[in-house]
């Protein structure tokens, strides 16, 4: 994948012109953005009034994250924001995608906390001074720990408090904020948090992780119903992590068995409730014993597949598993040398099998096309009967980038992974798959969760003893991208 090159001034008319017809273009509404969350950029943990999220609890437990790093301080950003807005404008950014910390407009979960609320506002302002557009996520999976302590995502009163919550954001920032979604990837805050105690609250029980999965998802759909009600000009929608499982030997059954089930503890555990109002049979002959049938009531169903406007799929890569195990194992989710247990409850016996591609600094390997089956099937199954609009609101990738000694971020995998995904995108488009934008993840390099400050996925690179920001090679390709509202054919 070559990098674009940007035209200069010296070009003839006619060069500038085959430059321009060469493009492989976007469709007009397609916006080209990038994303970041509150936790992992903010920093003022102890400002204004906000009070510990499970991330701060859970940062504090030995050998939990990485370094034993925390959102203390991150990217600063809560303090400069506005400087951060002026680098999203001088990429181009269509849009900023961004989440809303719930310990800092609702501390302990309680009262309205007016500063908290401020700085949000303050932010939305800024973005559309600049011509950015704000796309909100109202839960990054940052609960209240003092709502943690009352049960979390697995106690079933959390997903009605959730649902104050959003209505809180809309009295703040209903009146300039027109895409709302509920939930960051639900599966993490469920599966990895509940099941895994991968990520905070660090928990390892299975049941919890399905309650939480469901009480989650409630909790959307509660929130959907109460913004629609509030102004049905909102756009509404959820953004979940999904992936391509595929058998290794498409031939074997142990094989078949193992990717339906990735698919179905990963996939369609969120999609099917969300879009057909219900769980499929399959996953709930695996799961529906551990604890999920007993979290569902009547009439969540309805509440969960409320109609929504918006999809955003978060894809980083696909999964090839098996009954067998591989060779040369991929790296597991947990960073550190604590103990956790599978995310997935009912997927004992299936091992996933690295395919010898290129590995990001995550060790996950580099699949685009992945990407354009992906958004095919979502369309197809999901999304297009329910006249849903889809969106990538997610993909990028962490390498140990360096700085050159002309003070550059030459990030050539970056800018390759980066310029591979928005072409499986057009590929998609092409084939027939609507996709209305793509957020790059992310801004700025941050607070990688259990990995802490070690895994940079930024555009800009952070220099955290300083906080100097500087666009990296490949925020300069997404700015020529954006730019040219394409890319090289
Ligand atoms: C998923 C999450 O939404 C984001 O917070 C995280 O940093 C990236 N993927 C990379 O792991």
């Amino acid at each position: 994948m070559t990098v674009i090159q940007p035209t200069t001034g010296a070009s003839t008319d006619a060069a500038a012109t085959r430059a321009r017809t060469e493009l492989r273009r976007f469709p007009d509404d397609f916006l080209l953005g990038a994303a970041a969350a509150a936790y992992q950029i903010e920093g003022a943990a102890h400002e204004d009034g906000r009070t510990d999220s499970i991330w701060d609890a859970f940062s504090r437990v030995p050998g939990a994250v990485v370094a034993a790093d925390n959102g203390d301080v991150a990217c600063d950003h809560y303090h400069r924001y506005r400087d951060d807005v002026a680098l999203m404008r001088e990429l181009g950014l269509n849009a900023y995608r961004f989440s809303t910390s719930w310990s800092r407009v609702r501390p302990d979960g309680g009262a309205v906390n007016p500063k908290g609320a401020d700085f949000y506002s303050r932010l939305v302002d800024e973005l559309l001074e600049q011509g950015v557009t704000p796309w909100l996520t109202l839960y990054h999976w940052d609960l209240p720990q003092a709502l943690e302590e009352q049960g979390g995502w697995a106690n079933r009163d959390t997903a009605y408090r959730f649902r104050d919550y959003a209505l809180t954001m809309h009295d703040v920032l209903g009146d300039r904020v027109k895409i709302w979604t509920t939930l960051n990837e639900p599966w993490c805050s469920s599966f990895l948090s509940y099941t895994a105690g991968a990520h905070a609250p660090g928990r390892q029980d299975v049941a919890a992780g399905l309650q939480a999965a469901h009480h989650l998802m409630l909790g959307h759909g509660l929130a959907v119903q109460a913004l629609r009600e509030r102004d049905a000009s909102l756009d509404l929608g959820i953004t979940l992590n999904l992936t391509v499982a595929k058998p290794v030997d498409p031939a074997s059954p142990g094989d078949l068995d193992a990717a339906r089930r990735i698919d179905g503890q990963f996939n369609r555990v969120f999609l099917d409730p969300i879009f057909r109002g219900h769980y499929a049979g399959d996953l709930l002959a695996d799961v529906g014993h551990l604890g999920l049938r007993d979290a569902i009531q009547p009439g969540d169903l309805e509440i969960i597949s409320a109609p929504i406007d918006a999809l955003g799929v978060n894809y980083y890569h696909g999964e090839f598993v098996s009954d067998r195990p591989a060779d040369h194992p991929l790296e597991g989710q947990a960073p550190t040398d604590r103990p956790t247990r599978s995310p997935f409850p009912a997927a004992d016996g299936v091992h996933f099998h690295p395919q010898d591609l290129p590995q990001t600094g995550m060790g996950w390997e580099v699949q685009p096309d992945g990407l354009r089956e992906l958004l095919g099937r979502v369309h197809r199954e999901y999304t297009g009967p329910a006249g849903v609009r889809l969106f990538v609101t997610e993909n990028g990738a962490a390498y140990d980038d360096e700085v050159a000694e002309d003070g550059a971020v030459h990030d050539v995998e970056r800018t390759d992974f980066l310029l591979a995904h928005l072409d499986a995108i057009l590929d998609a488009i092409e084939e027939g798959t609507p996709v209305h934008g793509y957020f790059y993840w992310s801004i700025l390099d941050n607070f990688e969760w259990a990995w802490g400050y070690d895994k940079r996925f930024g555009i800009v690179r952070v220099d955290y003893e300083t906080q100097e920001r500087t666009i990296k090679d490949s925020g300069l390709a997404y700015q020529r991208v954006i730019r040219d509202r394409g890319l090289p054919a």
